[in-house]
C-alpha cells in the first residue's frame, strides 16, 4: 500500500517552498521541489550555447538528463540541486534563470522527461511535491491537494525579501511584481499542463496568514485524511 501524496500548487511567490519544506519535515514526508528541476534544465540550456526557444536542441539536452535533489540536513538548508553531476543549488535562483524558465517549462520534451522523473519519486507515496501541475497532472490521485495563492503585491514583497536575503540590492518592487505577473501568465496560458487549481484542491489564500498558520492548516487537513 502506498503512503499518502500531498500536492502543493500555486503561482510564484505564494510561499510554497517555505511551507512545503516545513510540512515535509514535520510530517516526515519526502520533499520534492519540481520548480528546481525546471530551473536546473533552464540553467543547463543557458550554459550550452543554445537558445531557449530552440525546441529540438533543448529536447536533445533534456533527454536522459540526470537531476539529483539532495535534502539539506536542517530545514533551513536548501535542497542541493545537481544536474548531470554539476552542483547548481544557487545558480538556478538567479533572475536570469527565473526570466527564462517559463519558456523552457512550456516545452513538451522537457515536461515529458521531468514529469516522468517526478512520478518515479512518488511511486511509494509519503511525498509532498510543490509546483504548478502536481495536483492536475503529476499526481492526479494525490490524497491531499492544496492550491496556495496570495495577491501579486504580497507575492512581490515576499520575492523581494528572498532576493535581498540572497544578497541582491536595488530591486524595484513594482518591476518585480510585473515580472511575477508575466511569469504566472506564461505558466497559466501554456498548452501543456498549465498552472491551474485542480477541481478537488483546497485553496488557501495566504495574504493575511502567517507561515505557522498555513502550515498548521495543511497539517490539520493531512491528519484528517
Ligand atoms: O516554483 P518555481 O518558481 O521555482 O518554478 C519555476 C518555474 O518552473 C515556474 O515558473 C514554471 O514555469 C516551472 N514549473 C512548472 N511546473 C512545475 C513547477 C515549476 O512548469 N510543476
Amino acid at each position: 500500500l502506498r503512503q499518502p501524496i500531498v500536492a502543493i500548487d500555486g503561482p510564484a511567490g505564494a510561499g510554497k517552498s517555505t511551507v512545503t519544506r516545513r510540512v515535509a519535515k514535520e510530517l516526515g514526508l519526502l520533499y520534492l521541489d519540481t520548480g528546481a528541476m525546471y530551473r536546473a534544465v533552464t540553467w543547463l540550456v543557458m550554459n550550452s550555447q543554445i537558445v531557449v526557444d530552440d525546441e529540438s536542441a533543448v529536447a536533445k539536452i533534456v533527454k536522459g538528463v540526470k537531476i539529483d535533489l539532495i535534502p539539506g540536513n536542517t530545514p533551513h538548508l536548501p535542497v542541493e540541486v545537481y544536474i548531470n553531476q554539476q552542483e547548481v543549488t544557487q545558480a538556478i535562483r538567479t533572475p536570469e534563470v527565473t526570466a527564462n524558465v517559463s519558456a523552457i517549462s512550456a516545452q513538451a520534451a522537457v515536461r515529458k522527461e521531468l514529469v516522468q522523473a517526478q512520478q518515479n519519486y512518488g511511486v511509494e507515496g509519503g511525498i509532498i511535491a510543490e509546483g504548478r501541475d502536481i495536483g492536475t497532472n503529476v499526481f492526479p490521485d494525490a490524497e491531499l491537494k492544496i492550491f496556495l495563492t496570495a495577491s501579486p503585491q504580497e507575492r512581490a514583497k515576499r520575492r523581494l525579501s528572498d532576493l535581498q536575503n540572497q544578497g541582491y540590492k536595488d530591486i524595484n518592487l513594482k518591476q518585480l511584481e510585473q515580472e511575477i505577473i508575466e511569469r504566472d501568465n506564461k505558466d497559466s496560458n501554456r498548452a501543456i499542463a498549465p498552472l491551474k487549481k485542480a477541481d478537488d484542491a483546497i485553496e488557501i489564500i495566504t495574504d493575511r496568514l502567517s507561515i505557522e498558520e498555513v502550515i498548521n492548516k495543511i497539517k490539520e487537513l493531512y491528519s484528517n485524511l
